[in-house]
């Protein structure tokens, strides 16, 4: 039987935010930790590390996925978003606010995060209700972000600023 040696290092490439990257991994390592330490993509972020939180997510070939749960070599042609392939890059916007996705400037303006550690997640998850229903019903918004866990805001602000975003 072939056995796979867990801590050889191996190339995977995949299209990250729009750009084709090819990042090093070892076998066993999880997406999340692979996109953080060699793409720097810190955006990412690791709370239980065994799927309940949310917070890793990212979206993964067009569905919401969390990284923690996935081996990094399972992105070899994959076609990944992060929170950092949100932002306008493209060197035009007029000041650091104007940079931000309009989705991420109505958590700001709604207060819909305090420390902000869970907001990528609720950000991939929230984009990806609205892509497949553009004006969900508060219920909806609530039962959509039920699988990602906030400790700061209480959860209302959130669903104020992703009802916000639709109707805007
Ligand atoms: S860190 Fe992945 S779900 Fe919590
Ligand atoms: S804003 Fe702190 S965990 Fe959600």
């Amino acid at each position: 039987m072939r056995t796979v040696e867990p801590s050889k290092k191996i190339l995977v490439t995949a299209e990250i935010n729009g750009r084709e990257q090819t990042f090093e991994c070892t076998t066993r390592d999880t997406l999340a930790d692979a996109l953080r330490r060699s793409c720097g993509l810190t955006g990412i972020r690791l709370g239980c590390e065994h799927g309940v939180c949310g917070a890793c997510t990212i979206d993964f070939d067009g569905r919401t996925a969390r990284s923690c749960l996935m081996f990094a070599p399972q992105a070899d042609g994959a076609r990944i978003r992060t929170v950092e392939g949100l932002t306008d890059r493209t060197g035009h916007a007029p000041s650091e606010k104007d940079h931000l996705h309009p989705l991420q400037r109505a958590f700001a303006e709604n207060f819909a995060l305090q420390c902000g550690f869970c907001t990528p997640g609720f950000l991939m998850v929230a984009l990806e209700l609205v892509a497949a229903n553009p004006q969900p019903t508060r219920a909806e918004i609530r039962e959509a972000i039920s699988g990602n866990i906030c400790r700061c805001t209480g959860y209302e602000t959130i669903v104020d600023a992703i009802e916000h975003y639709t109707r805007d």
